[in-house]
């Protein structure tokens, strides 16, 4: 089978890929196809291997043509293909919820949190800019995240990562909100469940660990800071446009929100981009950036390139792939 792979992966996935008799082919270069060189090299394609910065819609299926079966999205978040149009289509579309990624994303995520909470990004810029002269008790003064409370909105396998890390390693305070309330988790790790509002009146911090999808797009906009407490931080590993990014803006220049640590952004890469004023997000010493690295550990992204390549071997033995989303 003719299998087509938008964007290099780690070469794990083409070995399985190959080894299993298919014929591979690769954009090898590091940016994203135009549109229409994307519709000419899916062409005639048994399955599409997509990296989350690669849209899918239903005109690249068919593009591809009636051949196409499944499209394995090399990430967990799905939100760059139309599912609607794959299965109007019969096509599967698989991702990759590597346990080993919510492990990345929960790692990542705390290290933001602990970053911004000590001020770590600014106090580095200090030390290599010849400022630190002489130690002096009252500069990049923090808070403990073991007196901090951490409102978790989501609590899938990331969110629960994060909290049990948070509760186990620093004696943290967890709330959460979830479409699933999970009693025994609360029980085990003193978490409370509240509304996503209770949850912004009430956190010190507040880490997004939804998926994109309709009813999470600006989730945190103008009317959700609001009712944050005042210098709380905000972190977000999940997707860019869960956060109305120029409402964040105008709430951290106002001193409303003390300080956000960005891993996602409203369009991606943030600079170059029309949504928010980057360059004023570029002078706020408050906010961290991240190019998108929450699951960037050598063990999630062999585990999701495994993974990836696994469900397109298994669709074509005939098998179910076990990370099938529509
Ligand atoms: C990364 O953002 C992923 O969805 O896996």
């Amino acid at each position: 089978m003719k299998v087509f792979i938008t964007r290099p992966i780690p070469t794990i996935a083409i070995d399985m890929l190959k080894k299993a008799g298919h014929t591979v082919s690769m954009h090898r270069e590091n940016e994203e196809l135009s549109r229409k060189d994307l519709c000419k090299k899916v062409k005639g394609a048994h399955a599409i291997l997509s990296l989350l910065t690669t849209h899918i819609d239903a005109s690249v299926m068919d593009a591809a043509g009636p051949q196409l079966k499944v499209i394995a999205n090399y990430a967990i978040g799905y939100d760059n293909i139309d599912c609607v149009a794959a299965k109007a289509r019969n096509i599967l579309v698989t991702n990759t919820p590597a346990p080993e990624i919510a492990d990345a994303v929960a790692d990542h995520t705390i290290a933001l949190m602990l970053a911004l909470s000590r001020k770590i990004v600014a106090a580095d810029a200090f030390v290599r800019s010849g400022s630190y002269t002489i130690w002096d008790p009252n500069i990049f003064i923090g808070t403990d995240l073991s007196t901090v409370t951490v409102g978790l909105i989501g609590l899938g396998r990331i969110g629960k990562c994060v909290a049990r890390h948070l509760v186990r390693g620093f004696d943290a305070k967890i709330l959460y909100t979830d479409v699933v309330r999970d009693r025994s988790f609360e029980k085990e790790f003193g978490a409370r469940f509240m509304t996503k509002d209770a949850i912004l009146e009430n956190a010190d911090i507040v880490s997004l660990h939804v998926p994109l999808l309709p009813q999470t797009r600006h989730l945190i906009n103008a009317a959700a800071l609001r009712k944050m407490k005042k210098g709380a931080l905000l972190i977000n590993t999940a997707r860019g446009p869960i956060v109305d990014q120029l409402a964040l803006l105008r709430a951290l220049q106002s001193g409303k929100i003390g300080g956000a640590a960005l891993d996602v952004f409203e369009c991606e890469p943030l600079f170059g981009c029309s949504i928010a004023d980057t360059k004023a997000y570029q002078k706020l010493s408050n906010v961290i950036f991240t190019p998108h690295i929450g699951s960037a550990t050598l063990r999630a992204r062999t585990s999701m390139a495994r993974l990836a390549a696994e469900a397109i071997n298994a669709v074509f033995k005939g098998k179910k792939p076990s990370c099938i989303v529509s």
